[in-house]
């Protein structure tokens, strides 16, 4: 599959590289508007053309255009790579609303072109397992999840903390999951006056009375990446950060006497399952190029989930400008 890259700044050099090591791709051309960029291009790929805009990109003979540009350009962009007959793989979030989501999931639709979101998690061997755990009923009925994706920056310019990296936690709840919650509820800050919240915290209820909550922000003094997912039988701590046990299944929990009401805790073996060390990104791209070229029909990152994601995210929105009003999905 011959692939535009569209945007190279800090996220689009990643999937180069993931392009260029997959065997099912070819990076054809790369675009992006600053000349500062397009010289890093240069350097590091000198047989790949760079141009400055998409319109230049897309006369490169390409079957598929990747987008990693700032959020508030992934619908043109988008829309001019698909009415062009271009297969789209768009950095998350697919878009920055819902209608602007869906007329992108259509118009793929209609087309019969592939529309991925690269929402990256859902490719990572860590978050596979954790799903496949989930899946298998190893951790019984899910009690409540608790996330947080904290760092040091980087600000993003045109969206807020949540769409930004809570878009993470929201495309791996639904895939371990399968469900969207019925409700949100998000309070934020804005403590150096950016003009979008910078730390936000956003609670979601599901219909089955599970909550998942995560914790959001560009201003952490330290970076975490950790989920824990609480069940009646185990609890899993997975984090990211880990080198290599990025995953821990605690053989933990509590048992309510329910005459005696009285509580008995239970303390068992805590063991790390073997995570494959391979880019997420990797097997990203290939299953983008699978089907691109029509080889396989189901992947986790297709526009029904993206547009899941910025349904959870709208609502998330309205509530931070409601002070943390309970919003519908
Ligand atoms: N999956 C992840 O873990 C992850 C991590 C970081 C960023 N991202 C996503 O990647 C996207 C880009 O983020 P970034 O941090 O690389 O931003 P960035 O600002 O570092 O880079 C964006 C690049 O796009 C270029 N650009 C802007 N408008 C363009 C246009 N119309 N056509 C072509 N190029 C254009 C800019 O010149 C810049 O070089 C965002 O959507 C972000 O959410 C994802």
């Amino acid at each position: 599959v011959r692939v535009a890259l569209v945007g190279f700044g800090y996220w689009g050099p990643n999937l180069a590289r993931n392009l260029r090591a997959c065997p099912t791709t070819t990076l054809a051309v790369i675009a992006d508007p600053s000349h500062e960029r397009r010289a890093v291009a240069d350097r590091l790929y000198p047989d790949v053309p760079t141009v400055a805009d998409l319109a230049s990109a897309l006369l490169a003979d390409v079957e598929a255009v990747v987008i990693a540009t700032p959020a508030s350009t992934h619908y043109p962009l988008a829309v001019v790579s698909l009415s062009e007959g271009k297969h789209v793989l768009v950095a998350k979030p697919l878009a920055t609303n819902v209608e602007d989501a869906a007329t992108l999931a259509k118009g793929a639709e209609r087309a019969g072109l592939t529309l991925m979101v690269d929402h990256t998690f859902v490719y990572a061997p860590a978050v596979r397992k954790l799903r496949e755990l989930v899946v298998a009923g190893n951790l019984g009925r899910l009690l409540y999840v608790d996330s947080a994706r904290v760092n040091l920056g980087v600000f993003q310019r045109d969206i807020d903390v949540l769409w930004d990296l809570a878009a993470h936690d929201v495309s791996i709840l639904g895939y371990l999951t399968d469900e969207l919650p019925v409700e949100v509820a998000a309070v934020g800050i804005d403590p150096l006056a950016v003009g979008r919240a910078t730390c936000a915290w956003l609670t979601c209820r599901y219909e089955s009375g599970f909550v998942a909550h995560v914790a959001a922000s560009w201003l952490s003094p330290v970076k975490v990446r950790r989920m824990t997912v609480a069940g009646e039988k185990r609890m899993v701590v997975y984090d990211d950060v880990e080198p290599v046990t990025k995953i821990r299944v605690y053989d933990a929990g509590a048992d309510v006497d329910p005459v005696e009401a009285q509580v008995s805790y239970r303390t068992g073996d805590v063991w790390s399952p073997l995570v494959p060390v391979t880019e997420a990104l990797a097997v990203e791209v290939e299953h983008f190029a699978a089907a691109c070229a029509g080889t396989e029909t189901d992947w986790p990152s297709g526009a029904p989930e993206a547009l899941d994601v910025v349904r959870v995210l709208e609502a998330a929105r309205r509530s931070l400008d409601e002070r943390g009003a309970p919003v519908a999905v």
